[in-house]
């Protein structure tokens, strides 16, 4: 960009835009025979379902606004979460629902009721969200070992946020420690995402009929391999599903467009093919996690699609560089802390075991 067009662009940004700081999302290359393990996407197909539905949808039906409350897909989910049609919602992924959670639910600075506490090392869109809506934040310390204590979460506070499992690290808290931050206090939102949780790990979901100051995000993107539909749901009381629709129609009333629900609808009736490239995908993770700890690496204990490695005669950026050279995308997080570490989302057996040969072939030259 030239200076001047530059400074024309920057000309006209509001204050709030200059005060951003945007998430950086992993790079997605349009490059062939990458092995991309670098965005926690899943190696194998939507459910068959998905494809039926892609393949006999009425483009007619396109002519219409699609329901806003994607009922038939909230049938369905109440049916497998145990919970009423009336405790979800449903947003374009689940980063538009954390979005509208921090816009409706978590004091802003000139409020004076408190901070919003969230984990040292988190999902960084968190941050992001609370410098858009102007949300004050505190960042608790995590233990040596990279797990959460749920004590300073109890503390005073404006709100929560915690994914769980976390993210990058992989590390789950029990539903009993949630349970015991979402108790602490009634009168502060505590939001739990849990977009990794099908990979393993405890969900707070049954937290919802007996607490109104919890709330669960939970996504397709993941454990249903429907990244590139975007489609993600809360989990939570009515008054705070109330909340999210207030925030929707005050900015888009249709998030979820029609072939996406019915997509997600597909998806979720078939729980058996769910449940078996679940089973798939996690051998994997723990087979590969093995064979990364028999070369050497410290491999974080993961209950999701992906693993936290490092290993101590490597930098984070020399193990990125060397599987980049070779055609296999991992992320690197360049921050403190997190820069000894790679974070490998689980592909198929075939692609882990190529990375695993490609670390053992950089380790054994060392
Ligand atoms: C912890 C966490 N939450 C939410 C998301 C967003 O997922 P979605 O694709 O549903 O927007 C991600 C995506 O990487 C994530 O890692």
């Amino acid at each position: 960009m030239s200076q001047q067009k530059e400074q024309v662009h920057f000309r006209l940004w509001n204050q709030r835009n200059r005060r951003l700081t945007p998430y950086v999302p992993g790079e997605q290359p349009r490059v062939k025979n990458l092995i991309k393990l670098n965005t926690n996407e899943n190696p194998y197909s939507p459910a068959p379902g998905v494809e039926a539905v892609l393949r006999t949808y009425d483009p007619d039906s396109l002519r219409r606004y699609p329901d806003r409350e994607s009922t038939e897909l909230a049938i369905a989910l109440a049916k497998r979460l145990n919970v009423s049609t009336s405790q979800l919602f449903f947003g374009n992924g689940s980063d538009e629902l954390l979005a509208m959670a921090f816009q409706g639910f978590f004091p802003e600075r000139t409020e004076n009721k408190g901070v919003l506490l969230m984990p040292e090392i988190t999902y960084t869109f968190y941050p992001v969200y609370a410098r858009l809506f102007d949300i004050e934040i505190k960042q608790i310390p995590m233990r040596d070992d990279f797990t959460i204590d749920p004590a300073p979460f109890c503390e005073p506070s404006g709100g929560v946020v915690i994914a769980n499992p976390n993210a990058p690290t992989g590390i789950s808290l029990s539903a009993e420690d949630i349970e015991v931050i979402v108790s602490a206090d009634p009168n502060r939102l505590v939001l739990i995402d849990e977009a990794y949780v099908d990979f393993g790990g405890d969900s707070a979901i049954y937290l919802v009929n007996k607490y109104d100051n919890v709330m669960v995000l939970h996504t397709f993107s993941k454990s249903r391999s429907l990244a590139g539909m975007r489609l993600g749901y809360a989990v939570a009381a009515e008054p705070l599903i109330e909340g999210l629709r207030r925030i929707r129609d005050s900015i888009n009333s249709f998030t979820v467009d029609s072939l996406t629900q019915a997509v997600g609808k597909a998806s979720i009736e078939d729980e058996s093919y769910f449940q078996k490239s679940l089973a798939d995908l996690i051998e994997t993770r723990d087979r590969t996690s093995q064979q990364l700890k028999d070369l050497g690496f410290t491999v974080l204990p993961s209950e999701t699609n992906f693993v936290f490695a490092k290993h101590e005669d490597f930098t984070g950026e020399d193990i990125y560089l060397h599987l980049r050279k070779h055609n296999i995308l991992v992320r690197f997080f360049n921050t403190p802390k997190l820069n000894e570490f790679v974070r490998i989302t689980i592909g198929l057996p075939e692609d882990m075991q190529t990375l695993v040969d490609c670390l053992s072939d950089y380790i054994d030259r060392k």
